[in-house]
């Protein structure tokens, strides 16, 4: 007698996988072989030039990485030459526009070259197509600048230090998301190099697969040199920040989530995002970010926007009153609120509308982080952000995008500050525990939804997995076909991956 433990047909050699890792070449080499190329013109400096240091400042302290070199191209030529020599060279490399990352290694990188896309920051105005082209490496607040001397704006950043390049290939959350999409919906051409050094473009007409991926898709496909933006018109853009007690946190979010879940779509013009903070000597503050991209009276304020302002809520305070602006100077306000320098680490995930589901998990979000308050500079913040019908319509009408969002979701995230490396360790433990926490008790109530905003996701999370299959599926057809090799998969470590790849 004997026993058949398996049956089985064809080859067991398993075939190299698309991908396979690459042997990487010498870091020092491909420094010095690019500066070659660049006829050592200063195009690429070391840790001992002076212009290092200023070129390897981050947002997050916690995400900057001392690069073996950096690159800083001034035109998409110089771009495609470079891609082609890390490609030939197997040169590992990571791509910086902003450097707004959360997260360390993704625009930044210990052994490698780091392409900083800063100096490539040009914005021009057509006053015949009425389009914006900006190039990657610009701030949010070059653009609105440069576009309000002809009385239009842009959809862009709500902090205007953020940077163009990362936040567009993320998806990008602006004041004006509920009248015109997502940042990136607004997209009309994307010119890109690919892994062979191709520049080419993808908008409606050409290279459409490719067009749609890279509204969400990051750095999978390629380096973004420039995008060719919508742009409207507003009259006035008016904001304000509002801070409320302890005592006033159910009143708050039962008034937030009415909007978030009726009001947002009454009134689009209109911009609410709620926001709870503490810190190590446990002082919290609850704050809500409410705008309006019209003439608003803040003592008068439109419908929608009035519960907040008007004393209904206890003891509601405006920690910025905020006069008939610009988006940009909302968005330089916003940056003045949103300090720099810190160690961070944030997460994100979505859910189903619910109320009780939120009051629960801003409990859980406290019960965990402060047991953590005692790590040096220790702060904590909890916020959502309503996606409802009116946004995710206007994504739609303007051709839809790689992020897969079908009906309303609130996205929500937490984010950690502390001061020192050495807690590094002890921070990350807060971050899986804290986001665990959270998705389980939103999967425990039925309404946890599989999407998370990539610009917000922690660097253990893979986010591009929860853009549904059917998204997933296409990504991949298009990472298959324009980069067949995977450069930007094994070259670049760094950044939210295609599964797979
Ligand atoms: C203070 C602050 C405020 C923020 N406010 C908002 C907000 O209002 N709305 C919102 O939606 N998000 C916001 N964010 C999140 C922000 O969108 C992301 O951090 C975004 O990635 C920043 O873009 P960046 O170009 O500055 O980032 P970088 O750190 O330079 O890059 C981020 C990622 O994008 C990749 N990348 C960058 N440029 C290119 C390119 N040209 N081609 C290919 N890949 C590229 C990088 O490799 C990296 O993986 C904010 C972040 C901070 C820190
Ligand atoms: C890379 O090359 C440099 C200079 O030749 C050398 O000092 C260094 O040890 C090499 N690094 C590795 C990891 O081989
Ligand atoms: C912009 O608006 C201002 C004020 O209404 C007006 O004076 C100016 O001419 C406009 N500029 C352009 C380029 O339309
Ligand atoms: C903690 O937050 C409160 C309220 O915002 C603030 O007044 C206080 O200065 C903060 N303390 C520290 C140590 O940061
Ligand atoms: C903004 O401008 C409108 C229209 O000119 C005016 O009615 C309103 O009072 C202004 N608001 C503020 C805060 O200045």
């Amino acid at each position: 007698m004997f026993t058949i433990v398996a049956v089985f047909v064809g080859s067991c050699l398993i075939p190299p996988a698309l991908g396979a890792p690459l042997a990487l070449g010498n870091s020092s080499t491909c420094c010095g072989m690019l500066d070659n190329a660049f006829l050592r013109q200063g195009k690429v400096v070391y840790p001992a030039s002076a212009s290092y240091g200023a070129l390897n400042t981050y947002w997050a302290q916690s995400s900057q990485e001392m690069p073996t070199c950096i690159f800083s191209p001034s035109n998409t030529q110089d771009v495609s030459t470079a891609v082609k020599l890390f490609t030939k060279n197997s040169c590992a490399f990571a791509i910086r526009s902003g450097g707004h990352s959360y997260n360390p290694g993704f625009s930044s990188i210990y052994d490698g070259v780091l392409m900083s896309l800063g100096k490539m920051n040009k914005v021009t105005y057509s006053t015949t197509s009425k389009c914006a082209k900006v190039q990657s490496g610009a701030r949010w607040r070059n653009v609105y600048q440069a576009v309000e001397e002809y009385n239009v704006t842009v959809i862009g950043g709500q902090n205007a230090d953020v940077g163009v390049g990362g936040y567009l290939l993320g998806g990008g959350i602006s004041f004006l998301s509920n009248e015109y999409g997502w940042g990136t919906d607004n997209v009309k051409n994307f010119e890109i190099v690919l892994a062979n050094g191709d520049i080419v473009n993808a908008n409606q007409q050409s290279n459409t697969a490719l067009f749609r991926a890279l509204k969400g898709g990051s750095s999978n496909f390629g380096i973004v040199t420039e995008f060719t933006l919508n742009t409207v018109k507003v009259n006035a853009f008016t904001g304000t920040v509002g801070s409320y007690p302890d005592s006033s946190n159910d009143a708050l979010m039962e008034a937030i989530f009415k909007y978030s879940t009726g009001d947002v779509d009454v009134d689009p013009k209109s911009h609410v995002i709620y926001l709870a903070s503490f810190n190590e000597t446990l002082e919290g503050q609850n704050l809500l970010f409410a705008s309006y991209s019209d003439f608003m009276k803040l003592e008068d304020p439109p419908k929608v926007i009035k519960p907040f302002l008007d004393g209904s809520i206890p003891s509601g305070q405006l920690a910025i009153p905020q006069k008939n602006g610009t988006l940009g100077a909302m968005g330089d306000i916003l940056n003045a609120f949103q300090s720099a320098g810190k160690r961070t680490t944030r997460q994100t995930m979505s859910i189903i509308p619910d109320l009780s589901l939120l009051k629960k998990l801003r409990e859980v979000w406290v019960g965990v982080s402060k047991k953590y308050k005692d790590v040096a500079g220790f702060e904590s913040e909890f916020a959502f952000q309503p996606i409802a019908n009116k946004w995710i319509a206007a994504s739609k009408s303007k051709g839809g995008n790689s992020m897969g969002i079908e009906s309303p979701i609130f996205v929500l995230w937490v984010q950690s500050f502390w001061s020192a490396a050495a807690d590094d360790g002890r921070m990350g433990g807060l971050e899986t525990e804290l986001i665990t926490q959270l998705q389980d008790t939103a999967k425990a109530a039925g309404k946890l939804v599989s999407y998370e905003y990539l610009n917000y996701g922690g660097s253990k999370q893979d986010i591009i997995s929860h853009y549904g299959t059917e998204s997933v599926y296409n990504m991949v057809q298009v990472k298959k076909k324009y980069d067949p090799q995977n450069v930007f998969g094994t070259l670049v470590p760094g950044g939210f991956k295609i599964p797979g790849f």
